[in-house]
């Protein structure tokens, strides 16, 4: 068994609102999002280290984005499983999705496993699970993928409101990945919904922004939470072909690093009664 380091790396900016004493609060739902999950080095450490942050940080909902876990391309039902069993109570998807023809056949019957609720309605799957934490709190997940330099799915922004409108009126706390490639799209979704959602979380780029801060309608926003695997290659992908393909533009095959594996994630501290988010951590653990 490989041996992780037991301690988790703060970053610097940390956003915990001064507001009143907790005490005088209602409860707090503990969220933890998992930044892509990108091959087995990304699986490897979720599966090894996911309990003991889950006990540690008292979190209450595991959600993670897990469209990269095969090999870096796509999901199989295999992985999936192994995935849930790890602790993670919903999967997001994005672009890679269908990569594994496999998944298709298992989506419709695994609604924890989501694809962007903003693609073609003929495709199989939902971009929305509504479910009930561990500490009997509902939620809602909304998977969702941007359009600027992305394939031209149906708008995004209009899917959230759609989606939203059907989420029953109980139902307070709300998470919503957004898969996209440009920090400008990700930031006019996170004012978009403020105030509407607990939380606006970015991932596809797989570089972690430091810019995690809560609205002022009180949704927690993070323009990318970072990836979930080796970190001594470029976005996960080891180094060497994709330093060839920028030099000769040759079509290549991409193999996922092997080095520097780190888990990025963003802890959520969400007020169980409103759903208004009250803190937005994002941490990092990896190997010695
Ligand atoms: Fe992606």
């Amino acid at each position: 068994m490989r041996f992780w380091r037991r301690l988790y790396l703060k970053d610097d900016g940390a956003s915990w609102p001064s507001t009143s004493p907790r005490a005088a609060q209602s409860e707090t739902l503990k969220i933890l999002f998992i930044g892509d999950i990108v091959g087995s080095p990304g699986r490897g450490i979720v599966t090894e280290r996911l309990a003991d942050i889950v006990q540690t940080r008292e979190i209450d909902l595991v959600i993670a984005n897990g469209e990269n876990s095969a090999s870096g391309f796509g999901i199989t039902p295999r992985i999936a499983e192994q995935l849930f069993a790890a602790g993670i109570e919903v999967l997001t998807g994005g672009n890679h999705i269908w990569d594994r023809k496999e998944i298709l056949d298992y989506i419709p019957q695994h609604p924890r496993l989501l694809r962007p609720a903003n693609f073609a309605d003929i495709n199989p799957g939902s971009g929305l699970f509504v479910g009930t934490a561990r500490n009997g709190v509902r939620y809602a997940v909304l998977n969702l993928q941007g359009r600027v330099f992305m394939t031209a799915n149906d708008c995004p922004f209009r899917a959230a409101d759609r989606e939203l409108a059907s989420i029953p009126p109980e139902v307070r706390v709300i998470f919503v990945d957004f898969h996209a490639e440009t920090t400008s799209e990700k930031e006019a979704m996170g004012w978009y919904l403020d105030g509407r959602v607990s939380a606006v979380i970015g991932t596809h780029t797989h570089v972690p922004t430091a810019d995690q801060h809560v609205l002022p309608g009180g949704t927690a926003f993070q323009t990318d939470v970072g990836m979930t695997g080796p970190h001594d290659g470029v976005i996960g992908m080891d180094k060497t072909a994709i330093l060839r393909k920028f030099l000769d533009g040759q079509p290549a095959r991409f193999e996922v690093a092997t080095g520097d594996i780190q888990m990025n994630t963003v802890l959520l501290d969400i007020d169980e009664a409103t759903g208004r988010a009250r803190g937005i951590e994002r941490l990092r653990f990896r190997t010695d």
